[in-house]
């Protein structure tokens, strides 16, 4: 099965990040989001992947993943240009998926347990579609399936004012090539975008029956920044301790802490776990890196207390206040004036930015 990735858009709820790189790079314990997605679906089987893309960020995506052989899967690029929608996304890859039932996944989209199972239990040809459900608090925020006592799906809606149920359309879908055809007659929603949602209400309306599972284990869209903390903590919460940089005599470090080789925590650091430190970090004496957070290459931490935090790499902090819940672009600076008091700020701070507290 051919396997299609939705790498378009335009990020804007996840500004002012988004400003300057495409949503789906923002690292998550240190690795793009959509490294998972190709992960995922290479562990499932699905090798040859075509990558939709917009115009944001396109250059950067295609050059992070390459030809995907670093991976070990096939890549082509299909051009989608302006974000007219998930359903017009996936139709642009019609003549890719040649024909045969395909899976699609959202580039932004984390699931702990991947794929392979959700992949493995659509292998039918009863079905138009196959969908991945779980259920949320706010189910507004998402598509909607209204389904039966015995798991038959009776209806979808995408991001209801009312919603029939709290089972929300997960970023995985497998569908058979008949979409193709209700995406053509599919109208615009009320947000302007050919939905994947009113497509696969599409094919219910015409006659197929759509299989449905509820996934369990953690599902995350990391589509703000308060999702990607979350998911930086879940993933975090499941890695392994491994020091492979330097530690100074004199630096405290605790729990599951990854450091890479080229990282060093210096003498009067501490360092609490679950933490990721990428290459060229250097945690200077004073400073505190607490749990759950993430600081990424080339970046100087120098005196503060920070918690809960993803820094997406090459910055410097040199505030000693507390930085907790924080989301700081690549290349941000933040520094504080003399005497500053050590209080909690929380921060989403874009690319290129300088904070002077
Ligand atoms: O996260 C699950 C939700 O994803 C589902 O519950 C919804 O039914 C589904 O519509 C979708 O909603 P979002 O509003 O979160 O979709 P978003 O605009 O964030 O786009 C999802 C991915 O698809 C993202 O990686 C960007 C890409 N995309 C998006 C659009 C609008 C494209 O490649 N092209 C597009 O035109």
């Amino acid at each position: 099965m051919r396997g299609v990735l939705l790498s378009g858009g335009t990020g804007s709820r996840l500004r002012p990040i988004t400003h300057t790189g495409p949503k789906q790079l923002v690292p998550v314990a240190n690795k793009p989001v959509i490294e998972y997605a190709i992960e995922d679906l290479k562990a499932a089987g699905v090798t040859e992947i075509g990558v939709v893309l917009g115009h944001k960020g396109r250059e950067e995506i295609q050059e992070l993943l390459g030809d995907g052989s670093k991976y070990g899967v096939d890549i082509t690029y299909i051009v989608q240009g302006n974000p007219l929608g998930l359903a017009h996304a996936v139709g642009c890859a019609r003549e890719f998926v040649d024909d045969s039932d395909f899976v699609v996944y959202l580039g932004d989209n984390m699931l702990r347990h991947g794929v392979s199972d959700l992949i493995e239990s659509f292998q039918s040809d009863e079905y138009g579609a196959g969908i991945a459900l779980q259920e949320v608090s706010n189910p507004e925020a998402f598509g909607v399936a209204d389904v039966d006592d015995q798991g038959t799906v009776k209806r979808l809606v995408e991001k209801p004012d009312d919603p029939p149920s709290n089972l929300a359309l997960i970023g995985m879908y497998v569908f058979s090539p008949a979409v193709f055809d209700v995406i053509e007659d599919l109208e615009p929603s009320w947000r302007g975008e050919l939905e994947i949602t009113d497509a696969i209400q599409s094919l219910l309306e015409n006659g197929y029956e759509i299989d449905s599972h509820v996934v369990t284990g953690w599902w995350k869209d990391t589509g703000k920044p308060e999702d990607i903390l979350e998911a930086n903590r879940l993933v975090l919460e499941d890695a392994e301790r491994s020091l492979r940089g330097t530690v100074e005599d004199g630096a405290e470090i605790r729990g599951k802490v990854q450091l890479a080789k080229s990282a060093t925590i210096e003498s009067g650091a501490v360092v609490r776990g679950p933490v990721s430190i990428a290459d060229d970090v250097t945690i200077e004496d004073g400073s505190y890196v607490g749990p759950y957070t993430s600081i990424g290459e080339n970046t100087r931490i120098a005196g503060p207390h920070i918690e809960n935090t993803v820094i997406v790499g090459e910055s410097e902090v040199t505030t000693n206040g507390r930085i907790i819940d924080s989301l700081i672009g690549r290349a941000a600076q933040v520094e504080s004036a003399e005497g500053m008091l050590p209080e909690g700020r929380r921060m989403v701070v874009g690319e290129n930015s300088q904070l002077h507290l």
